[in-house]
């Protein structure tokens, strides 16, 4: 078992496997960002496919492929059904921004995917082309579409409420999660990056106050899936609220997880700079005891916590980089 210095367990790796990105929403890659990692340094399927396997032996049972936009990567479903097929991973999921699922949902459900998490701040189509810089919202919405048909069950929508531009959209997309049986879950923006640092984050502490009467929303046990959001259910249980509060109440204590970048650059945390590069090991050939030996020392470099309020301008690397 993989056991951090704060006594938090390990069970769950986020696996990066592009930085790159068909869309340029605003809170994540600044207007003209040009530092994609080089095509030869990235991991390749092998790699990753060791790495997870290494992981799962280690006790880490869920695993979830990001990016940037993970469906860039040619033959993503191949690998998909390379770490399906690894013993011990029991939860094998995908953070997408959805622009290419109507083309791949099948495919990422045949290979063996169990879970989809798809990025959209809103439901008119202006403001979704003014945050992600593109005239997206159409593919998106075919994309859910397909994602269903494809047998997909309790889809997520990640949306960013950004104070001023999409706050008044959340009870239309409350009103289309309940139709398509989706789970909205709302995510305060981080100051990650010059384009995170710009984003203005709105509180959902306050947001819930107005949510919990209107929709008569209790305060769920229930944990769906390895992520860091508390839930809300209304009373017949068909809408599910999921709130992601990093700035307004952050959950370090209980963090569960770590990262991998395209790069096979494992980073332990998502606001802080600690980080092991795995590349170099795999690329000599190492042993399986050298892997689990880096391993073991990345974890014990895992910080107590991120410091978005405290230091809002320390963290340079975007949101691509490090896949959410
Ligand atoms: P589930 O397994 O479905 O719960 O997924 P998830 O919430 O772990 O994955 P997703 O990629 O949908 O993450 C949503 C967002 O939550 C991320 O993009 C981050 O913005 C935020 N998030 C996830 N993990 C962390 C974390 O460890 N720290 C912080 N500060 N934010 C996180
Ligand atoms: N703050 C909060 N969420 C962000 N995302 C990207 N950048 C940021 C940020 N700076 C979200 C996307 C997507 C998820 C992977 O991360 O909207 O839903
Ligand atoms: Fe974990 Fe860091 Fe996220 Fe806090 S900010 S929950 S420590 S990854």
């Amino acid at each position: 078992m993989l056991i951090d210095q704060f006594g938090r367990r390990i069970d769950y790796l986020r696996i990066s496997v592009t930085d790159r990105c068909d869309l340029r929403c605003t809170y994540c890659i600044p207007e003209g960002f040009t530092e994609f990692e080089k095509p030869a340094n990235w991991l390749s399927f092998d790699d990753i496919t060791r790495v997870t396997a290494m992981f799962a032996r280690l006790g880490v049972s869920r695993f979830r492929l990001t990016g940037g936009e993970p469906l860039l990567r040619k033959n993503l479903p191949e690998l998909i059904e390379r770490m399906a097929h690894t013993a011990g991973v029991q939860d094998l999921s995908l953070t997408t921004n959805g622009t290419q699922l109507a083309r791949y949902a099948g495919d990422l459900r045949h290979a063996g995917l169990n879970r989809l998490n798809v990025s959209l701040d809103s439901l008119r189509r202006e403001c979704v082309s003014a945050i992600s810089g593109k005239d997206s919202f159409d593919k998106v919405i075919h994309g859910l579409q397909a994602a269903r048909d494809a047998g997909f069950e309790r889809i997520k929508i990640n949306m960013v409420p950004l104070p001023g531009i999409n706050i008044d959209d959340i009870d239309d997309m409350i009103a289309f999660c309940i139709d398509n049986g989706f789970i909205l879950r709302l995510i305060e923006a981080m100051p990650l990056g010059e384009s995170g640092q710009q984003a203005d984050y709105f509180n959902l502490q306050a947001l819930i106050e107005t949510l919990q009467p209107k929709y008569h929303l209790q305060l769920s046990q229930k944990v769906y899936g390895g992520g860091p959001a508390k839930y809300w259910e209304s009373p017949g249980g068909d809408f599910t609220l999921g709130l992601i509060t990093p700035r307004s109440q952050h959950f370090c204590e209980t963090c569960n997880r770590i990262r991998m970048s395209v790069d096979g650059t494992l980073y332990l945390c998502l606001g802080q700079d600690q980080s092991l590069a795995l590349r170099p090991l795999l690329q000599a050939g190492c042993s399986d005891e050298a892997l689990e030996n880096a391993i073991h020392q990345a974890i014990n470099l895992k910080p107590q916590r991120h410091e978005f309020n405290e230091n809002p301008q320390k963290i340079i690397r975007i949101m691509a980089k490090t896949g959410g």
